[in-house]
């Protein structure tokens, strides 16, 4: 299931810089706007995008008895890359709870925002709850930990937006019903709309027409919507702080887009936006109306077949679509250019679009809405298919389709609910605690790791770029699976395992031998080839693109590589829809785990050095050792595994790019990936990738590696959520000692730490340009150790 929960989660964060460099205020400026941090008594704190959060303690919003009534929390076990704000604080709740807003009638944005991790020793996926908004049911026995899991990509919060009608006469009153254990929240937000945006057609009262049916809709002002999705179709995301004075959040399409992905601008049009009174300044940032996606240039192609994108929504439900239309192609500026048809749940709306005839002008954008209805059968979801198809009855002069944005939400049902259900078939991984350490570290969860945020969204195409992940269209290993630089699945460098070999291996998927647990599916230690072989096998879960283009690109990478400091891969299984990477067997697990889990005895500084040292090599040996540069894009220290001698290899190529041939071009400009909190703040500044993000990555392992024990993240204290400015910080104040693992203090000689904190300042220089290459990392790293000298063999030779 792909949410739009998923991906405002974390996009909010993430502009920060982009958003605090824009001087001129958004379009709109929200009369009501509230950021509430719960289970916080600091007056003020701010995300990381620079947004400041009111704690609930004292706040005017909560009930006087909040005190008694429930408690503040924070996760017991936390993992780095989750912001501290909102995230870590909570509000728990065993018995009913209302906030309740003062606000000025009309629509609001609400969202909240859930981690669901371990809070005051209660199992997280005991945690069932209702929420309410005025008369609106929200969410109904929900479970914010099953949500999670069954987010794709993976992701460790989750986001729930609506839109509710305050009446004049109203507040706006919020209530979590507990239903099991425990209600929790981490953060609200309240944000009004303006009169005229959404549902505006119940002002004019003019009705929105069913795509299904011979008949319109009427919004009549007690209607009340969940976001489903909002997309900035053919361009990245666009943050919350870089929306229109609403804080919505955008994202690149390229996950939805089933078969032939048509084309995006390579680059954006010189053209201004000229909103007008029907498309005001506030409908969509401009960037969503300077990017768009259509078919090319072969008018063969184009006629035989769809642009497509395919939503998963929840059953039984009305849905509004709002598709954003701006013609900005210079030549384009009379009617009957380019006019297509529109197809929404195989139904159509349109049968001439024609975006000129509708703007008026080249460079005016305009949106479009319909109304869906799914019936309410026996399936909790469904998937709706948008698809654009050129029409050439009308004999334009350009046999093409056009979309530059999409906003899709789900309408509530008679009763006031927009509540879908839990998602189905998520497969909750037993553990023998009886409590489940999925986004904390889960022993050895290597490859793919659990519920990391992963910033991931989508593969931007540049021109040379061009994938397909139609799965119906796609046999794996032929040459279908794509064009230009996604090359074909090379059977003959890694072996193709049938599903039973697989089955057999695994014990058909024995739960005893799932050895990680991730969003993406499980990992099972396995045997093969008789039982003589021990190997890692990952199931991805089916059914999902994104998970099928990461199949391909690690097949096709790693199948290539073969080094000492890189996880080999021994094969793969495509059979029945199935995505399954066989591994070597990584017995050490991951350095993370040596690092953090209380489980394993602390290594020893030599062996953290060669372990540093190691997993170098390997990058150095993908920077510059392979027939391409390859960025590995997602250096952590869940991805270097460690081998029954401790060797370090990097692994998971799942979002590996290859980097150009030509060596005039130093970036590759693509959608910011990668984990929180290692991320390369120029790559998702500036959106371009080159292999110094991966340098920098590397220096926040070295960090680690040197401050692991004790726990990364305390509460309390915003300094530490982000580990190279915390470690920046104590290095320029001279506080290092402070924050090396106290295991190590007597071991490491004050030259080798020298030597080591250089490098890893380096690694973490902002000007990339400035960052060492990982040769040069190797060398500085092998220094150090000889710094180090024997002293290291000494007193603890047994510790490992
Ligand atoms: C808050 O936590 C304390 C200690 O765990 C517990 O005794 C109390 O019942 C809790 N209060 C509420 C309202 O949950
Ligand atoms: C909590 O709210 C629900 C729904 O409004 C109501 O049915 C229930 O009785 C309430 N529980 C308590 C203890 O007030
Ligand atoms: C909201 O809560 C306030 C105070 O708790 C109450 O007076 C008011 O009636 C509630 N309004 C609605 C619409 O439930
Ligand atoms: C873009 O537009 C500006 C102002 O209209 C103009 O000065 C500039 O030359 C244009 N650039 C290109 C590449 O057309
Ligand atoms: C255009 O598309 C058709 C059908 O997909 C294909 O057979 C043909 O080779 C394409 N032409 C070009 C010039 O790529
Ligand atoms: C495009 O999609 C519509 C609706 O799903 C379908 O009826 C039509 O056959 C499709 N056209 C092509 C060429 O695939
Ligand atoms: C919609 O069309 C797609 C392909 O165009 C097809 O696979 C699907 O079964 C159709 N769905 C319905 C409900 O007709
Ligand atoms: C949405 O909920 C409101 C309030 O409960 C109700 O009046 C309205 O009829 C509902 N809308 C639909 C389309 O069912
Ligand atoms: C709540 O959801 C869980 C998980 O989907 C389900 O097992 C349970 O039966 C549901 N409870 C109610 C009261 O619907
Ligand atoms: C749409 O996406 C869902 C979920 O990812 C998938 O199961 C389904 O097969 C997709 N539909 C099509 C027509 O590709």
């Amino acid at each position: 299931m792909k949410t739009f929960a998923l991906y405002v989660s974390f996009l909010h964060l993430l502009f920060a810089h982009a958003g605090a460099a824009q001087h001129s205020p958004p379009p709109y400026i929200a009369p009501d706007y509230i950021l509430l941090n719960c289970g916080s008594s600091s007056t003020k704190s701010a995300s990381l995008d620079g947004r400041n959060w009111e704690g609930d303690s004292q706040s005017k919003f909560s009930p006087h008895n909040i005190q008694t009534t429930s408690n503040a929390s924070t996760p017991t076990q936390q993992i780095p890359s989750v912001p501290q704000v909102p995230y870590m604080t909570a509000r728990i709740f065993p018995n009913n709870f209302t906030y309740s807003f003062p606000v000025s009638s009309g629509l609001k944005f609400v969202r909240l925002y859930f981690y669901p991790a371990t809070y005051a020793a209660v199992d997280k996926s005991k945690s069932f709850f209702s929420v309410t908004a005025n008369d609106f049911t929200l969410l109904r026995n929900f479970s914010a930990f099953l949500t999670i899991l069954a987010l794709e990509p993976p992701a460790a919060v989750v986001v729930k937006e609506f839109i509710i009608p305050v009446l004049r006469t109203q507040c706006l009153n919020i209530t979590f019903i507990s239903l099991t254990s425990y209600a929790f929240i981490n953060g609200i937000e309240v944000v009004s709309i303006p009169d005229n945006l959404y549902m505006n057609n119940a002002l004019l009262g003019t009705g929105i027409n069913f795509v299904n049916y011979h008949t319109s809709f009427y919004f009549d002002g007690t209607t009340a919507l969940e976001t489903m999705y909002r997309l900035n179709i053919g361009g990245n995301d666009v943050s919350g702080v870089e929306d229109t004075g609403m804080f919505r959040s955008w994202v690149g399409d390229m996950p939805y887009v089933i078969g032939n992905f048509g084309v995006t601008p390579y680059e954006l049009p010189n053209v201004t936006i000229q909103y007008t009174t029907e498309t005001p300044t506030y409908t969509a940032p401009e960037i969503v109306y300077k990017t768009f996606r259509s078919m090319g240039i072969n008018v063969t192609a184009n006629l035989n077949s769809n642009l497509t994108w395919n939503f998963t929504v929840d059953a039984g439900f009305n849905y509004l679509f709002r598709l954003h239309f701006c013609e900005t192609i210079p030549e384009i500026v009379n009617k009957n250019y380019r006019v297509f048809e529109i197809f929404i749940d195989n139904q159509t709306a349109e049968t001439d679009a024609d975006v000129i005839v509708w703007s008026g002008s080249n460079g005016i954008p305009v949106y479009k809405d319909y109304i869906v209805s799914t019936p309410n059968g026996n399936q909790r979801k469904l998937d709706l298919l948008l698809a654009l198809h050129p029409n050439v009855l009308v004999k334009p002069q350009l046999e093409d389709v056009l979309l530059n944005g999409v906003e899709i939400f789900k309408l509530n049902r008679s009763d006031g609910s927009v509540a879908g259900l839990n998602p189905d078939g998520v497969v909750v991984p037993t553990s023998p605690e009886g409590n489940i350490k999925l986004t904390e570290s889960k022993r050895w969860s290597p490859l793919i790791m659990a519920v990391i945020i992963v910033i991931a969204v989508s593969v931007i195409i540049l021109g040379f770029i061009s994938f397909r992940t139609n799965k119906r269209a796609k046999k794996l290993g032929s040459r279908n699976v794509g064009d230009s630089n996604c090359s074909p699945l090379p059977s003959h460098l890694c072996r193709h395992f049938s599903f039973a070999e697989i089955k057999a291996a695994t014990k058909n998927f024995d739960d005893g031998l799932i050895i990680g647990v991730g969003g993406f599916g499980n990992v099972y230690k396995g045997y093969v080839e008789d039982g003589s072989t021990t190997v890692a096998i990952k199931r991805l879960k089916s059914g999902s693109q994104q998970g099928a283009h990461e199949f391909t690109t690690e097949i096709s990478t790693l199948s290539k590589l073969r080094h000492r400091h890189i996880v080999s891969l021994i094969g793969y299984c495509d059979e029945d829809r199935e995505m399954i990477l066989v591994y070597e067997y990584m017995n050490c697990g991951t350095l993370r785990d040596h690092l953090y889990s209380p489980d394993n005895p602390p290594l020893t500084w030599k062996r953290r050095l060669d372990i540093c040292i190691g997993a170098a090599l390997g990058l150095e040996y993908l920077h510059t050792g392979a027939n391409h540069l390859i960025i590995h894009r997602d250096v952590k220290s869940t991805n270097i595994l460690l081998d029954e001698n401790w060797v370090a290899k990097a692994s998971d190529f799942g979002l590996c790019k290859m980097g150009p041939t030509s060596v005039s071009i130093t970036h590759i400009s693509t959608a910011v990936k990668g984990s929180f909190g290692y991320l390369d703040p120029e790559y998702f500044k500036l959106q371009q990738l080159t292999e110094k993000s991966d340098v920098y990555s590397f220096g926040v392992v070295l960090c680690e590696v040197l401050c692991a024990r004790p726990p990364l993240v305390r509460t309390a204290s915003k300094k530490q959520v982000n580990l190279a400015e915390w470690f920046r910080e104590c290095y320029h104040e001279d506080k290092l000692d402070e924050i090396v693992d106290p295991f190590l203090k007597n071991e490491i000689t004050p030259e080798c730490l020298k030597k080591f904190v250089e490098v890893a300042m380096s690694c973490l220089l902002h000007d990339r340009s400035k960052r060492p290459s990982m040769k040069d990392v190797v060398g500085g790293l092998k220094f150090a150790l000889q710094l180090q000298g024997s002293s290291c063999d000494s007193p603890n030779s047994t510790a490992r």
